[in-house]
Parts: C-alpha cells; structure tokens; sequence
C-alpha cells in the first residue's frame, strides 16, 4: 500500500489550518483535503505575537497548545472523511505557524508555534515538525522551503518553469529546463498581507474575493514607486520576509503621511500592483527568456491579479496548479508532508541555493506516535 503523508500547514495570512493526505510513491496522489478556519481569538493572539511589542510568554505558551490542539482536530476531521486510521498514516508534516522570523540578526532565529506534542498525542501519529531553525542554524534564511519540493513535482527538462507562490507573503522557485542549472528561489515581498489588511480595514472583509474590489481602482504610480523603495526589495537574495517587514502600519504610515487622499480602491489596487510588480522584476531577473509561470497559494484565486502578471509578462504562460492535480490552496501543505517524508528518510530538506545555507540538512525533529 502506498504510503500516506499528511501536511498541516497555517501561513502568515493566518487565514485556515490547512490539512492534506497525500502520497509521493509511485506518483503523487492527493487523497483528500480539508481546512479549518482559524478562531478569531486565536487569530488575534498570533497577530499580537508576530508583533515586536505586548509579549507575554503566557500567551505564547497557552497558543502553542491552542495551536497543537486544532491542528490535531483538522487531521482527525481529514481522517473520518477519508475513513481512514491513524496506523494507516506513515507521519504528519505540521509547519506549525510562523509567529516570528528573524534570519537576519546578529543572532538569527525563526519560531514557529504549534506544539507537535500535543499534535503526535491527540492524532496517534507521528509528526515531524520545526522545520525551519536548522537550516537557520546552518546560516540560512530558513525559507523559503518549498522549492525542493516544487523541483521534484513540477522541474521539466524540456522548459523553464517559475513557481509563485501567493501566500500571506510571495516566493518564487527557479526551474530551469538546463539540468546543469542549480533551481533557485526566493522571497520576492508581500503577496496577500496587505491587500488582506487594507480589505479587511476598508469593507470588513478578510480578503478581496477575486480581486474584484482591487479591479474597480486605478494604480497610484507615486505611492507603488515609494512603497518600492523599501529596502527589502533592493536586497540581493538568499532572502525573505514575514509581517515584521510588511504589516498595516507600514502602510498607513504612507496613507497618512502623502496619500491621504488617495480612493481606497486605487490603494487596493496599488497593493495589488506593488505584488505584481515586485514578482515581475524576479521573474525578469532569471534570465529566461520565456517560459511557463505556475501559480499556488490562495493569491492565485484573484483574477485581477492573474490578469496584471499576464499582462506584464507575455513571454511566460500562466498556468495553476490545478493542472496537476493539487488546487492552490493545497500546495504548501503538500509541500510539509514531503518534507516529512524526507526527513524520516534521512533525506535532506532544505536547498542551500536558496536558503544561503552553508549545506544541506535533515530538517525537523521527529516526535513519535
Ligand atoms: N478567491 C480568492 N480571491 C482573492 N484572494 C484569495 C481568494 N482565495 C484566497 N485568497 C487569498 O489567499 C490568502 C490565503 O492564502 P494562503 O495560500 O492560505 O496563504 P498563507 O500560506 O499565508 O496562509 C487569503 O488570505 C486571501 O488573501
Ligand atoms: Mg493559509
């Protein structure tokens, strides 16, 4: 029987717990999906922890077992849908959520919540689980961690593929046709979090469905040019981001300084330009001259966004994941149930092309059933 992974995953837009069954052996095969969207009191206390002030190791303490807990709920609720038993599960891969990232202090570190204690304790299953900080310790950004797993699903040899994945924040996976070329990648800025925050502060609504709001306004070419400046997107990779460089106050910092009088829409849709924008110039910077673009995470259900990158890249396809079986939404916990996989086989995770690693490492610690 093939062996069934499950990857737990809840990301910066801390929007759902999203949960995957899937299989790598002898092709990959999803069985089934499920997610569960986060309590709002739970969303607010992570939202207080990824910031640098109101600390409390209380809350931190009390949310990692919060966290373990519903984790543990969305897998069990995967496995009654599926009818399946614990013992028929190999591991769970949990990413856990990311309440704090920090690569680039003197001393680096990046914490990730999610007690997989309790989640290997309320599944019956084991998990693999702290995927991040060895390769931090090994010198590295300790994301983005996908792209081994987008180069052994989606790498052709016979075209240059870019992945993007739209998240809370963006990255994107190099796959050169050339097998000589090493695959690259890395955070390219804010995907979703803004534009979530500003929809969220404006209509009362978590995100712009379809980007229909984000297509009513026009770009602001003064404020897309200042946020532009911020020094994130200058700097040469290995690099990423979180909340800590692109969060609400960041912007409205702009909004009340200059743009006061800016339609809320034409910001939204300068957010959404500014995304766009910051993908286009990585993907121009692979030196491809063409190629295919493929779309995961939940950005790539907005259609106005879809439509600015296919207008500003015409020599790239845009393709969704769909097309190979895995809708958007469930690629990147895909992805941690792969990195589970690796791990209990003594297989490394990370891709130090793209993490700035000083090598690959077995990534996670293993928590038994
Ligand atoms: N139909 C949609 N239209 C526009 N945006 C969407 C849609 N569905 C999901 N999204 C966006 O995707 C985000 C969630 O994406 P996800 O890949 O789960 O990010 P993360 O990994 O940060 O949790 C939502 O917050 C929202 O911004
Ligand atoms: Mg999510």
């Amino acid at each position: 029987m093939d062996e069934i992974y499950l990857g737990l995953m809840s990301g910066t837009s801390l929007d759902a717990i999203d949960v995957v069954a899937v299989s790598f052996e002898p092709t990959l095969r999803l069985w089934g999906t499920h997610s569960l969207l986060l309590p709002a009191d739970i969303r607010e206390d992570v939202l207080a922890l990824t910031q640098p002030y109101d600390n409390e190791i209380e809350r931190l303490g009390r949310v990692d077992v919060l966290l373990g807990q519903l984790f543990a709920d969305c897998a069990n609720q995967l496995l009654d849908k599926l009818n399946l038993s614990p013992s028929q599960i190999t591991a769970i891969g949990s990413h856990g959520q990311t309440i704090r990232h920090r690569p680039d202090l003197d001393t680096p570190f990046t914490l990730q919540i999610t007690d997989p204690n309790v989640i290997a304790e309320n599944t019956g299953i084991t998990v693999v689980a702290d995927f991040r900080r060895r390769d931090v310790a090994a010198g590295g950004q300790g994301a983005p961690l996908v792209p081994a797993f987008h180069a052994a699903i989606l790498r052709d040899h016979a075209i240059n593929r870019v992945v993007l994945n739209l998240g809370g924040m963006a990255n994107i996976t190099l796959l050169p046709a050339d097998s000589s070329l090493a695959v690259y990648g890395y955070d390219t800025g804010p995907a979703n979090v803004l534009m979530d925050a500003w929809c969220q502060i404006t209509l009362k609504q978590p995100f712009d469905e379809n980007g229909a709001w984000a297509a009513t306004g026009r770009i602001n070419n003064t404020l897309l040019a200042a946020m532009l400046a911020h020094p994130f997107f200058a700097k040469r990779p290995p690099k990423s981001t979180g909340r800590e460089d692109f969060h609400i106050d960041w912007l409205l910092e702009f909004i009340d300084c200059c743009h006061a009088n800016v339609l809320a829409e034409d910001i939204q849709a300068t957010l959404l330009a500014l995304t766009v924008q910051s993908v286009v110039d990585a993907v121009n910077q692979t030196g491809f001259s063409r190629g295919e673009l493929w779309l995961c995470g939940g950005g790539a259900y907005n259609k106005a966004l879809w439509q600015l990158l296919a207008q500003k890249l015409p020599h790239y396809t845009l393709h969704s994941t769909e097309e190979i079986g895995i809708a958007p939404t469930w690629l990147e916990a895909c992805a941690f149930a792969w990195l589970a996989k690796q791990t209990l086989a003594g297989l490394s995770g990370n891709l130090p092309a793209v993490t700035g690693a000083i090598g690959q490492r077995i990534l996670g610690g293993i928590f038994q059933a």
